[in-house]
């Protein structure tokens, strides 16, 4: 633990990434190409500026908002990230428990059904017990092997999950340079981009555990209602054509996102695409983003272009890396306070009142 308080995430994340070694800081840090798309999602938020209004009786500011029909106490969440235990021994376990303190939501990698030791990460079941009613999203890869997708679908159901995230931004891996150049030094689990590779390697006989590049929508969306009774929800979804397709495929909810910058490299930021989402998908099913959310001001931003709900990636893995859950409880603390003023001095004492109409979009980036 540092003596100093820590104030901000840009704190906290020079902190933390001090406290890792080469090859997970750069694991979490690295995005595709050139990190283009990692710089440009946050800088993107600079370009919409805040407009206060006065006199509006901000005494007592609600942040509360629902997700999946549960009321949550901020409109904040932690999301799908693989092996957490690469920053704490407490693992997602913790990031769940600190998640149910504070009254949000954790979405839960795929990783963890993957067929490595306890060693590496804590499995689904764990988390869902650890976090109770903050554990209801499962983020989910379609494999080749398709009966494998079966099989998972029907465990974490069981379980107690009741949505399933497919992201739909990996139909290929990410071109990320210093994943492919620390390649043979990283841990196992990760030593090759290949998703599968441990369930590969565990099962030489059966077929194909690398991730389906040949998904379409009418085939896979009506193959997953088939396959489970959980909500169906998208993440990755950056154009208003594909959000109008999802709602025609009665998808559940959409999740604007490009993977924190780490797959297409030159995309557009999360928080530009969340305008034209959210216009076609004219409040048939609820829009969240993430990428690029390092203050209270980028939620009250994303809440103003529309989202109902947002998520975050890399600071939850700072948070472990500093202190355990107790680091993933301060991450969220810190972002809740944040968006508390923010709220207050814009003139909002309520996530609803929340709209465009107290943005501006500035001329330059700074
Ligand atoms: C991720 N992300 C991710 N997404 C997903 O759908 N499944 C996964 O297993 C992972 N794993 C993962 C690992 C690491 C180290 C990072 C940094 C990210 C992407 C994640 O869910 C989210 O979209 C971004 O992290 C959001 O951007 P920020 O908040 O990190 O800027």
């Amino acid at each position: 633990m540092a003596s100093e308080p820590v104030l901000s995430l840009a704190e906290l994340e020079n902190i933390a990434l001090d406290r890792v070694n080469k090859i997970t800081r750069e694991y979490w840090t690295n995005g595709a190409g050139d990190n283009s798309t990692v710089q440009e999602n946050k800088v993107a938020f600079n370009r919409y500026r805040i407009r206060p209004r006065a006199l509006r009786n901000v005494q007592n500011i609600d942040m509360s908002t629902s997700v999946l029909g549960q009321r949550v106490s901020l409109p904040i969440g932690i999301a799908p990230s693989g092996w957490h235990k690469m920053a704490n021994p407490v693992g997602e376990a913790g990031t769940a428990r600190a998640a149910k303190a504070l009254g949000t939501m954790v979405a839960v990698s795929m990783g963890t059904a993957m067929g490595s030791t306890p060693a590496d990460v804590c499995s689904p079941e764990e988390v869902k017990s650890a976090g109770g009613s903050a554990v209801k999203f499962f983020q989910l890869y379609v494999f080749r092997n398709r009966e494998y997708t079966r099989q998972l679908l029907r465990r974490v159901e069981n379980a107690g999950y009741g949505a399933v995230m497919l992201t739909v931004d990996t139909a290929h891996v990410g071109r990320r340079i210093s994943e492919i150049r620390n390649r043979p030094n990283m841990p196992h689990f990760l030593r090759t981009i290949s998703f599968g590779s441990q369930l590969q390697k565990e099962n030489p006989d059966s077929a194909d555990f690398t991730i389906d590049a040949s998904l379409e929508w009418n085939e896979i969306i009506p193959w997953l209602r088939r396959n489970t009774k959980m909500q169906i929800w998208l993440k990755g979804i950056l154009s208003g054509d594909d959000a109008e397709l999802a709602v025609k495929h009665k998808v559940d909810g959409l999740i604007v996102s490009n993977h924190g910058g780490r797959q297409l490299d030159a995309c557009i930021a999360s928080v530009d695409a969340l305008p034209e989402v959210v216009r076609a998908v004219r409040g048939a099913v609820p829009v969240h983003m993430d990428g690029g959310i390092r203050k209270g001001s980028d939620v009250f931003r994303a809440l103003a272009l529309g989202a109902a709900y947002v998520w975050i990636g890399r600071p939850a893995l700072w948070g472990l890396a500093y202190d355990g859950e107790r680091g993933v409880e301060l991450v969220l603390k810190i972002l809740q306070e944040e968006l508390k003023i923010c709220m207050g001095l814009a003139g909002c004492s309520s996530t609803k009142q929340i709209n465009a109409s107290f943005l501006v979009q500035a001329r330059d980036a700074m």
